[in-house]
């Protein structure tokens, strides 16, 4: 018999460690991978993902930094699923990407870069979403599951 615990785990989901990042120098996007290095690691993930989830927070906070002026990123633990996992999410209310998929390619930059920030992020996280609208500014969650083969 099995009982479900569906009802504890949704509001479970976010409980744990949540850290919100300010962005608006050099130095916040250095923080705020410190703590995405920290927060992953209390949660299990390799020295390898380590570097993989401290690598796609650059991008996103560079991005907020470089496009928005300012913003935030938000760190936390999730569970669903019975997984456990990080998300992250960057948080701006700057000029907004008027064609995502567009965005999205690599190589297409409307500012100096590589135009490899988003596609690259989006390969080193597990789930990549991006909201964004001209009128509201952008919000990319990305999530990396831990032990996601084991
Ligand atoms: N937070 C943001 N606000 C507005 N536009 C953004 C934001 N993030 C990304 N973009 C748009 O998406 C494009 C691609 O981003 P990215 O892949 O990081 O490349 P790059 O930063 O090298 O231009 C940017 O050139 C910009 O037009
Ligand atoms: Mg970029």
């Amino acid at each position: 018999m099995h009982y479900s615990t569906s009802g504890l785990e949704s509001a479970r989901r976010h409980v744990g460690d949540e850290v919100r990042v300010v962005i608006e120098s050099d130095s916040d996007i250095v923080l705020a991978r410190e703590h995405g290095r920290l927060i992953g690691k209390k949660l299990g993930f390799s020295a390898t993902d380590l570097t993989l989830i401290a690598t796609a927070i650059s991008e996103v906070a560079r991005n907020i930094l470089v496009f928005a002026k300012n913003g935030e990123i938000v760190i936390r633990e999730i569970n669903e699923h019975g997984r456990t996992g990080i998300q992250i999410m960057a948080k701006d209310n700057g000029p907004g990407i008027p064609d995502i998929a567009l965005a999205m390619q690599e190589g297409y930059s409307t500012g100096k870069g590589l135009g490899m920030g988003l596609p690259g992020s989006r390969r080193l996280m597990d789930e990549f979403q991006v909201i964004s609208s001209v009128a509201d500014g952008t919000i990319v969650e990305m999530k990396k599951w831990v032990n996601k083969n084991g």
